[in-house]
């Protein structure tokens, strides 16, 4: 479900018009909705309430503060990938007992703060990683709880670039070493192996691959229990996919049903680490039409925000629904919808059969609330845009738009060419 609908030809997020705050705001902004937040989390806790799991919401899908507090205060923990978002969890004060760290490439100073910060636990991504948290905890005469994140050499069927789950992709250990670490923990004095941890990959639609890594999992539990090792957590991942077009992807309910049989078989405690399923639905991307252009041979809607706003299309031939903000009676064309940035990848949507809008009139883009203003930059020297959150009839801008101050800032010519 999702609180973006039509009242009286008019779209609306929750109970505010989505061209007020357009009117408020400037164009282009995303859009977020607190309602929907709040709505996928908790059927994500009320599906899988039997095995009662820490839901760490993967920041690097959106970290924006108002997304963030609003998760958090609906007893969401965090995954986090870096020390930029472990800082914003604390700035939101979330518990650090509910925060899990990934990312392949941790930094000493990142694995210093995370153990002074005391967060659930580092799920490790290589053997050299361990022996560096190992080192760095014993310099701070400190244990560091940590998952093993293995790579259970299972495809998800998704795009190429967000499958994680294989051999010849960089994240995980392999099984075989995994054992090996685990039967030497002994040997990393400063390290509790706490748990082990998998993500296979984003935006998969049926719970089949799910089902496979678990599996996995399962068989290579029992073979470490029959050797008398046994560890506390299993962290699933994230990955559960959302409709974009006409994808019929799990519900939390059916992916509960699917994997809970084998998550309780497991008898650990469980974390789980959705991003896309909570935000994606949850925010729109809002542009403006500046031209209609019409080459002879196709048709250009040219709107004023382009693939440095949201690159999903671009960098993975996403496909994201394109509405007008406002239903209209004029007659439909077949148009790329596409930025103002100097490059042919540029666009939002190709092919699209939209009105044919005038200048100053408003385009939706949905689906927009995953890896969108996380993934966007200042290409072609251009502001980010500004991110707003909306609660029933309030909305407040939760990030402002940058200025031209803040694209130059820190930025000087250097002295040997004045
Ligand atoms: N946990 C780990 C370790 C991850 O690497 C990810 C996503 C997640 C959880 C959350 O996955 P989700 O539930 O959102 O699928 N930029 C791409 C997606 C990259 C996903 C990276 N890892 C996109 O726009 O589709």
């Amino acid at each position: 479900m999702h609180d973006f609908k039509f009242k009286k030809n008019e779209l609306y997020c929750e109970d505010v018009k989505v061209a007020d705050v357009a009117k408020a705001v400037g164009t282009p902004f995303y859009l977020y909705s607190h309602n929907t937040l709040v709505d996928h989390l908790t059927k994500i806790q009320k599906a899988f309430a039997a095995v009662n799991p820490t839901v760490c919401f993967a920041m690097k899908s959106n970290g924006n503060l108002g997304v963030l507090k609003t998760l958090a205060n609906y007893g969401a923990g965090f995954d986090i990938v870096s020390m930029g978002e472990l800082k914003k969890a604390m700035k939101i004060g979330a518990d650090p007992k509910k925060i899990v760290f990934a990312s392949v490439g941790k930094t000493e100073e990142e694995i210093a703060i995370a153990i002074k910060t005391g967060i659930l636990f580092f799920n490790v991504e290589s053997v050299p990683e361990l022996e560096e948290i190992n080192r760095i905890a014993k310099k701070m005469g400190k244990v560091a709880p940590v998952a093993l994140r293995i790579n259970p050499d299972v495809a998800a069927a998704t795009h190429n670039h967000i499958t994680t789950g294989t051999l010849k992709n960089k994240f995980g250990i392999d099984l075989a070493s995994t054992k090996k670490l685990l039967k030497e923990q002994k040997k990393f004095k400063n390290i509790k192996i706490s748990g082990l941890h998998i993500h296979i990959g984003s935006q998969i639609v049926t719970s089949a691959p799910f089902i496979a890594a678990i599996k996995k999992v399962i068989e290579f539990l029992e073979s470490l229990r029959s050797e008398g090792i046994h560890i506390g957590y299993l962290d699933i991942g994230g990955g559960m996919g959302i409709i974009y077009k006409d994808e019929n992807p799990q519900t939390a309910q059916n992916y509960a049903n699917a994997i809970l049989p084998y998550l309780l078989k497991t008898g650990l405690k469980i974390v789980m680490e959705p991003g896309r399923f909570i935000v994606g639905n949850a925010g729109i991307f809002v542009t403006k039409v500046l031209y209609l252009k019409d080459n002879g041979f196709k048709k250009f809607l040219i709107v004023d925000g382009g693939m440095n706003d949201l690159i999903r299309p671009s960098l993975y031939g996403a496909y994201h629904e394109i509405v007008p903000v406002k239903t209209t009676t004029a007659k439909t064309v077949k148009a790329d919808v596409v930025g103002p940035i100097c490059e042919s990848g540029d666009f939002l949507g190709k092919e699209r059969d939209l009105p044919a809008l005038k200048k100053g009139e408003l385009l939706a883009v949905m689906s927009a609330g995953a890896y969108g203003y996380v993934m966007s930059s200042n290409y072609n020297v251009r502001c980010r845009v500004p991110e707003v959150l909306v609660k029933g009839k309030e909305f407040a801008v939760t990030k402002k738009r940058e200025t031209y101050y803040d694209l130059l800032k820190g930025e000087t010519v250097p002295g040997f060419l004045k």
